[in-house]
């Protein structure tokens, strides 16, 4: 009976490594240089085990090639690397309408309100959550926004004085979280926040669960909705926690009633809401077209909570190891000051070393490190014999494009002097795809980096910033998710600049 046992152990076990090795043979049958796959994992088991994110393996299988375009397998499924300049400008830019999708599944069923948000959302219903969010980057609402992110930056800074007299080193990413928060309600929802002051504030509340790596279960989903799409059903992929998508859909219709109650016009996302309400005439705060609402309010909280306070979390590290950019910056600030009193929205475009910086910064670290794409129809890759099927998935690293010594020479070094061309679209080609490029490209790349400035600049201009002493010089990376974020903290040493 035993020995029936093992037996039928054993042809199970091997009917499932044929079938995982089943594709093994797709890409050397096309002619396409590829990485051996090992066992069930593909290439990516150090993913699976997370030993290494999703952006550190592609950024790995990016360093060891130099073809224009190499396949590689997540599990058993055959996935296209690309490399060559062209053919990505191809896939984001020229050819997007084959390229539409990104590669993660939907899973309305499970979670209708996050697969509702444009990044996840599908074709062509991705269009409409996407520009129903474009009104929110205009000239005019950034400038309208201008003074209370001044504000919220100024609280940083007394937070920061704060902290200076009571603790030696200050961990920079919690305080980051904070003055993002205040920044992005006010302007996106008109909802003055003052989370440095505010014990047990809703909102920062909804940061701690909302990438909460801590919540295996919900760790775990976010990593395979990337890697393993085909397991949606058997592991009931959600983007949100269920308590993150109740906050934001009670939100949604309490801002929604007391805007129409107020009958004023204040040109954020509740204006644009109220607009949709009743157009489409909404009126069952349970619909599927309520849904649709409450998913324009995460996205625009999800899109710039954890990516505008990580990458200025990655800025204030890089500047500590800096002393001398510090003082540029500084110098810059002051000229400008001088000249006109204040900073203002019109002026923030002088402080260029600044900007310069931050590009650095976001070629080194991108929050994003790697782009993904799913094939719509079949097509033939340009200038080359490959045909790629209909639903064939591409993967670009962004990392690994940053850190090519072809486009940025001795590239781990911190130099924001690589930015001081002019004609820099030109320059790096799509070398540089820290907001993506193309129809599905950041549409909050000048929001974030306008935040970012103001927040820089005000730390910068009051305090010259040190690593703390046991801070590693070394970014060290959580495997977990999809997002490039600092492992356990980053702790400065702050001293103030008058004394
Ligand atoms: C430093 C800050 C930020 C970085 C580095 C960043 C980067 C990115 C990247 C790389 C993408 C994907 C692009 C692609 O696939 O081609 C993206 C998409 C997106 N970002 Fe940002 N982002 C930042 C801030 C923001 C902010 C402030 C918002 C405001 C709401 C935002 C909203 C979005 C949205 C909605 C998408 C999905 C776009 C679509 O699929 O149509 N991001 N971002």
């Amino acid at each position: 009976m035993i020995f029936l046992f093992i037996f039928l152990l054993f042809l199970l076990l091997l009917m499932f490594g044929s079938y995982m090795s089943r594709n093994n043979h797709f890409w050397k049958k096309r002619g396409v240089p590829y990485i051996k796959p090992t066992i069930i994992f593909g290439n990516f088991l150090d993913v699976f085990l997370w030993r290494k994110s999703i952006g550190q393996k592609v950024l790995e299988i990016y360093k060891g090639t130099l073809e224009p375009y190499l396949g590689f397998f997540i599990l058993d499924e055959p996935i296209l690397l690309i490399n060559d300049l062209d053919l990505i400008e191809s896939i984001l830019v020229k050819d997007f309408n084959q390229f539409r999708d990104r590669t993660t599944p939907k899973n309305e069923e499970f979670d209708p309100i996050g697969f509702k948000m444009s990044f996840f959302e599908k074709s062509p219903m991705w269009i409409t959550a996407r520009r129903r969010l474009l009104p929110l980057f205009t000239s005019s609402k950034m400038k309208s926004n201008f003074e209370q992110m001044k504000n919220s930056a100024k609280r940083m800074e007394l937070a920061i004085r704060k902290s200076m007299e009571t603790r030696g080193d200050i961990e920079i990413k919690e305080m980051l979280n904070k003055v993002t928060v205040d920044i992005l309600v006010n302007s996106f929802y008109s909802i003055e926040t003052h989370s440095f002051e505010e014990k047990g504030s809703p909102f920062i509340g909804i940061t701690k669960i909302l990438f909460n790596w801590k919540a295996i279960w919900h760790a775990l989903q976010i990593t395979y909705l990337f890697i393993a799409p085909q397991f949606k059903r058997l592991l009931r992929y959600k983007v949100l926690d269920q308590e993150v998508t109740e906050f934001f859909k009670k939100l949604t219709w309490d801002l929604l009633i007391n805007r129409e109650e107020e009958n004023v016009k204040r040109g954020d996302l509740i204006d644009i809401l109220v607009d949709i309400k009743k157009s489409q005439n909404v009126t069952d705060e349970y619909s599927r077209e309520a849904d649709f609402l409450s998913s324009l309010v995460i996205a625009a909280f999800v899109g710039s909570y954890e990516t505008t306070s990580t990458t200025t979390s990655f800025a204030l590290f890089e500047l500590a190891k800096n002393i001398e950019a510090q003082k540029l910056i500084r110098e810059e600030i002051t000229k400008v000051e001088t000249k006109s009193g204040n900073i203002t929205y019109e002026n923030l475009k002088e402080l260029k070393y600044l900007e310069r910086c931050l590009l650095e910064v976001m070629r080194l670290h991108p929050i994003l490190p790697f782009l993904d794409r799913t094939c719509n129809e079949i097509y033939q890759l340009p200038g080359t014999e490959l045909i790629l099927e209909k639903g064939q998935k591409v993967y670009i690293s962004v990392s690994g494009l940053g850190h090519n010594p072809k486009y940025y020479p001795d590239p781990s070094k911190f130099d924001p002097s690589r930015f001081e061309n002019k004609n820099l679209k030109e320059k790096f080609k799509s070398t540089y795809l820290t907001f993506g490029i193309g129809p599905r490209a950041c549409p909050g790349k000048r929001f974030a980096l306008i935040s970012m400035k103001i927040i820089t600049a005000n730390i910068i201009k009051n305090f010259e910033v040190k690593l703390a002493k046991n801070q590693s010089d070394t970014l060290k990376i959580n495997p977990i998710g999809f997002l490039a974020q600092p492992m356990g903290g980053l702790f400065l040493k702050f001293s103030d600049i008058q004394q």
